[in-house]
C-alpha cells in the first residue's frame, strides 16, 4: 500500500516515542537469543513488519507497528527467574500484552496481535488477522537470524545494529 508522507512522518513518530520512552528502555535489560536484548530485538521486529506491511493493501500500520514493538515487553529474565521458566514460551505473549495495556493503554486489537505472535510453537494462538500475521512473521524471522549469530558477531556488530534501529524508516 501507499502511504502519504504525513503518514509515513506520523510512523516515525510513534516509533521514535516508543524507542525512546523510559518504560521500553527497560528491555534493555532482558537477554535473549545469545548476545541480544529484547530491545533490540523488537525494534529491529518493527522495522521488518513495517517494511512486509507496506506490500499489502489496506492493513493496520499502526497496530502492527505497536504490537511489534511491544511483542516481547514481558521484562522478566527467564533464565535467571525460576517461576517463569518452565513456560516462558506459552506464557510470555500474554504477560507482554497485560505489561504492554497497563503502561501503555494497548487496545484489544494489538492485545490480540501480540497474543498470538508465538505461533506456530503456540500451536492454538493461530494469528487471525493480516496484522498478527505479518508481525508473527517477522519475529520468527528476526528471532532465526539472532539465534543463528554467534554472541561473537552480535557484538561487533552491535554499533551498526543500534544506529539500525534509530529510524523506523
Ligand atoms: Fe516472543
Ligand atoms: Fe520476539
Amino acid at each position: 500500500m501507499k502511504i502519504s508522507e504525513q503518514e509515513k512522518q506520523e510512523l516515525e513518530e510513534l516509533y521514535h516515542f516508543f524507542l525512546t520512552h523510559e518504560k521500553t528502555q527497560k528491555m534493555k535489560d532482558v537477554q535473549m537469543h545469545r548476545g541480544s536484548n529484547t530491545f533490540l530485538h523488537s525494534f529491529k521486529v518493527a522495522k521488518l513488519a513495517i517494511k512486509r506491511a507496506l506490500r499489502h493493501k489496506k492493513v493496520n500500520l499502526k497496530a502492527i507497528l505497536v504490537a511489534s514493538i511491544l511483542h516481547d515487553y514481558y521484562l522478566y529474565d527467564w533464565r535467571t527467574e525460576k517461576q517463569y521458566k518452565a513456560h516462558h514460551a506459552q506464557n510470555h505473549p500474554f504477560i507482554a500484552a497485560e505489561n504492554a495495556k497497563k503502561d501503555f493503554g494497548i487496545d484489544d486489537e494489538i492485545m490480540k496481535i501480540i497474543q498470538t505472535h508465538m505461533w506456530p510453537f503456540n500451536i492454538k494462538r493461530f494469528p487471525e488477522t493480516k496484522e498478527a500475521r505479518i508481525v508473527n512473521f517477522a519475529d520468527n524471522r528476526i528471532a532465526l537470524k539472532e539465534a543463528l549469530t554467534s554472541r561473537a558477531h552480535k557484538e561487533r556488530h552491535r554499533e551498526k545494529e543500534l544506529k539500525f534501529i534509530e529510524k523506523l524508516f
